[in-house]
């Protein structure tokens, strides 16, 4: 774990961010939304239940990179260390939106708003990971997501649909293989030899969803 006279590097939209002096406690979305001016990634709860602050987040897993949705939220940046980190605005290329935002514009996924940045990310997570998308892993990865106005159906209809779409030019299935991105990542990569990290899910479960054990 960083200390406030530490140096913590991720990848962020292929560009390294280094941050110095930052305090333990600093929680991902406070950085993403008060530093860099990120505000696509939402605050509902700020504890790990609505979903509304999902990003993803890959780590290197030998030769290939293990993206995963988190909730920025209760995600301390120290532990975004080596990591690469993906937020809504990460997706689109120009006006060309991602197949996992076209889709919720096409199924009318969209109310209010406020949930949908984070269940756009919860969607790149599931459209990364399988080729054929069932209703059983959609679910599955829609569980951290909360949505008050859309009934849900509309969202499970988009990402049951994202297969009809072209690949898109960036955050395609093929991203956890690109050499450039493992590279990047390989470049950052934290040294090996200091303190074990020891943080404590906020479940006391270890649970993939928020990810902070280590
Ligand atoms: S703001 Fe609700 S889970 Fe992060
Ligand atoms: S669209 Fe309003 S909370 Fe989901």
């Amino acid at each position: 774990m960083a200390t406030p006279n530490h140096t913590v590097r991720f990848v962020l939209d292929e560009e390294i961010v280094t941050v110095r002096n930052i305090e333990p406690t600093t929680t991902l979305l406070q950085y993403l939304r008060q530093s860099l001016g990120r505000t696509g990634t939402k605050e509902g709860c700020a504890e790990g239940d609505c979903g509304a602050c999902t990003v993803v987040v890959g780590e290197l897993d030998g030769d290939r990179i293990d993206y995963q949705a988190v909730n920025a939220c209760i995600r301390f940046l120290p532990t975004l260390d080596g990591k690469e980190v993906v937020t809504v605005e990460s997706l689109a290329e120009g006006e060309a939106l991602h197949p996992v935002q076209q889709a919720m514009v096409d199924k009318h996924g969209s109310q209010c708003g406020f949930c949908t940045p984070g269940f756009v990310m919860s969607l790149l997570d599931v459209y990364l990971k399988h080729e054929q998308i069932t209703a059983a892993a959609i679910t599955e990865h829609l569980s951290g997501n909360l949505c008050r106005c859309t009934g849900y159906r509309p969202i499970i209809d988009a990402g049951r649909g994202l297969a009809a779409y072209p690949d898109p030019p960036r955050w395609h299935r093929a991203e956890p293989h690109n050499p450039a991105r493992i590279q990047r990542l390989r470049s950052i990569r934290p040294r090996r030899g200091g303190a074990k990290r020891r943080v404590l899910c906020p479940d006391l479960t270890g649970c993939a969803r928020h990810n902070l054990c280590g």
